[in-house]
């Protein structure tokens, strides 16, 4: 133990109130470096090298995960408009289909569904249904008298159900393109659809 000394005062006054000129104590010093080092170590594993994800990111995953889970629940009994509608909204199997349709189906379809020898898939009319387990069927079976081949036997199910998710994805979006065909898809059909959509999503 050091040798007690008096506590020693500071040269200025304010309003009264003098200054000890004491050292910090040890604990307070303890905090002070060690918040130092814990927000240097922070900012590299979270920011710098982002070996761990941010809560954000995290909560991103999280929610891709429990889509993909909730998904192969319910796709046990077959595909139904609300799985398919909840595949719409994930990124990588919109994308994944998004890939196939370029490859498989721009040539009557263009990039963007427009529509040319094929119709057009962004517009709210429907030859074959707009629903989605009716455009499911559609490029499932194929209209063959018209030139649209059945790709379920040729892609098989999972590749169908990943165009048919970029399919309904691209829906009433009304990219201008060929002129509408078909039967427009009724308000019901529609709302039935938006409301599944935010149940499925929990986006209300
Ligand atoms: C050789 C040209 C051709 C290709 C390739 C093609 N389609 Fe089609 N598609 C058509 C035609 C023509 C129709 C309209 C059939 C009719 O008139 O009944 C159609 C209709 C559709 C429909 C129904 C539209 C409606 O209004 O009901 C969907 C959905 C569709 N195609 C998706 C696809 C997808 C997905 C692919 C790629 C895997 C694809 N098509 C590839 C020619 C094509």
């Amino acid at each position: 133990m050091s040798e007690y000394k008096p506590d020693e005062l500071r040269g200025h006054t304010y309003d009264g109130i003098e200054e000890y000129d004491n050292r910090l104590p040890n604990w307070w010093l303890f905090l002070l470096y060690g918040s130092c080092i814990f927000a240097l170590g922070y900012w590299l594993v979270f920011h710098t090298f982002k070996i761990v994800d941010l809560p954000l990111a995290k909560y991103d995953k999280e929610m891709i995960a429990a889509a993909e889970a909730q998904l192969a629940r319910m796709s046990e009994g077959g595909m139904t408009d609300e799985s398919l509608i909840l595949m719409s909204t994930m990124p990588e199997t919109v994308a994944d289909g998004k890939q196939l349709f370029t490859t498989y189906c721009v040539v009557c379809h263009l990039d963007q569904g427009q529509g040319l020898v094929g119709p057009n898939l962004t517009d709210r009319y429907w030859l074959h249904g707009g629903r989605p387990s009716d455009i499911l069927r559609t490029i499932n079976d194929g209209v063959l008298a018209k030139g649209m081949a059945a790709w379920g036997g040729q892609l098989g199910p999972t590749r169908v159900q990943k165009l048919t998710a970029y399919v309904v994805s691209i829906k009433n979006t009304d990219v201008t393109g060929k002129a509408p065909e078909g039967e427009p898809e009724t308000a019901d059909d529609e709302a039935a659809d938006e409301a599944t959509a935010e149940v499925e999503t929990g986006n209300g």
